[in-house]
């Protein structure tokens, strides 16, 4: 066999596979559009990032109202989808995978051209869906613990109209905020997994709602979006602040992943990590968790001396997400209820500047050969 050429390369490391003007990891930080991520978090909403995004520059307060009164109005779901998420529901699936169906089932309810990826037409479905997501997995989450959904209220965030959606319990200022600037840090996020295979969807000129269901199933995977939802498993397992090091001593010596730490581009620490521990305190006290801050923490401080390793953005977002009332089964579709507009935004551009993904593979089976009739196999 000839020799792996230094060109392959597992897992497309540092491979620089398209250019992009939206959002980019830059020195120690994360960049939408060129705006620092500690400076939207603390100072823009979401529905002015999904703006920033998709337009590239930040709204005006006329164009952020009109843009808001868009997005909000595709939050109310259309009624003969109601059953559909209903049966969805009650499946044994993972809620991931409920989520690809629902969102799958979505598309099929759009009488429009969908086929069409014109920039103004991928626009009009984004918005459609974009808007519709939160209301989806809030449904789909009740409709699992077997209650009713609860209805969009008019002239609401996105934020505030999920937790109250998702709880039936509307929102404290503070924890609107608090969701808010999650949603914010989750947004977009460079060519991640699920915002490449968007992208590689995308290349084929496939349509719009296929690109957002194809990223959805990357997203899926526990070293990706799932990391959140094992974050908040890893703790109880854990159990107590006085079995952390016993428990990260463990899985450094058997080469077990500690979930929520490491990145493949971040070796510094992620700085939507750092937002979310700090932000996270306050509401981790109120709700009773303090302890469990107090574990991730300890976690974090081991994992940086012993391997040199920091945490990512699902470290702390679980936790935030627990304080808040939501519960763990809804924490990758909520991440997906953020990064759709992420992945609008790349699917836009990929179709202003296309060419489809078609990278090689190293053939490394043999070479040589022959059919034999099937009687002598
Ligand atoms: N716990 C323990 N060790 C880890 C680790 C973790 N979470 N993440 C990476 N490492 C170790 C690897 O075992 C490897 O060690 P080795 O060189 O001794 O074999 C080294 O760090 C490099 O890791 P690698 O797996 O090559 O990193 P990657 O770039 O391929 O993967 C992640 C990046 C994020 C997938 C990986 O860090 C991971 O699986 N983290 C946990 C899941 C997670 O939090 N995902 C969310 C991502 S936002």
């Amino acid at each position: 066999m000839a020799d792996i050429p230094e060109s392959a390369n597992k897992g497309l490391e540092n491979i620089v596979a398209c250019t992009s003007e939206i959002s980019t990891i830059f020195d120690v930080t994360l960049l939408y559009r060129g705006y620092t991520i500690e400076d939207l978090s603390e100072h823009c909403g979401f529905e002015e990032i999904v703006y920033l995004l998709w337009e590239g520059k930040l709204p005006n307060r006329a164009q952020l109202d009109a843009f808001s009164q868009d997005l909000h109005q595709s939050m109310n779901l259309p009624s003969e989808f109601m059953p559909v998420l209903e049966k969805i529901a009650a499946t044994q699936a993972h809620p991931m995978s409920k989520l690809r169906t629902a969102i799958s089932h979505y598309a099929l309810l759009d009488s429009s051209n969908v086929e069409d990826i014109s920039p103004a037409n991928t626009r009009k479905l984004a918005l459609r869906l974009t808007g519709a997501f939160g209301p989806i997995v809030a449904a789909l989450s009740r409709y699992e613990q077997g209650q009713k959904p609860v209805a969009a209220q008019p002239g609401k965030t996105i934020a505030w109209n999920f937790l109250n959606m998702v709880r039936g319990k509307a929102p404290t200022a503070e924890e609107e905020r608090l969701y808010d600037t999650a949603l914010v840090l989750h947004a977009d996020h460079e060519l991640n997994a699920s915002t490449f295979t968007a992208r590689v969807v995308a290349s084929t000129t496939s349509d719009y709602y296929s690109d957002i269901v194809g990223a959805i199933c990357s997203l899926k995977g526990p070293l990706h979006g799932g990391a959140n939802e094992a974050v908040m498993i890893m703790l109880k397992e854990i159990g107590s602040m006085a079995k952390v090091d016993a428990y990260v001593a463990d899985a450094i010596d058997n080469k077990k992943k500690v979930m929520g730490i490491g990145h493949r581009v971040y070796k510094n620490g992620d700085p939507r990590a750092r937002i979310l521990k700090e932000l996270s305190l306050e509401t981790c006290k109120k709700a009773g968790l303090e302890e469990q801050h107090r574990m991730l923490v300890r976690i974090q401080e081991t994992m940086e001396s012993k391997k040199g390793l920091m945490p990512n953005v699902d470290f702390f977002s679980g936790l935030v997400y627990t304080a808040l009332g939501i519960r763990s089964r809804d924490f990758t579709p909520i991440f997906a209820m953020s990064r759709v507009s992420g992945w609008s935004a790349q699917v836009f551009e990929q179709y202003a500047n296309n060419r489809i993904y078609r990278p090689r593979a190293f053939f490394t089976g043999p070479t040589n050969l022959k059919v034999k009739p099937i009687e002598q196999r």
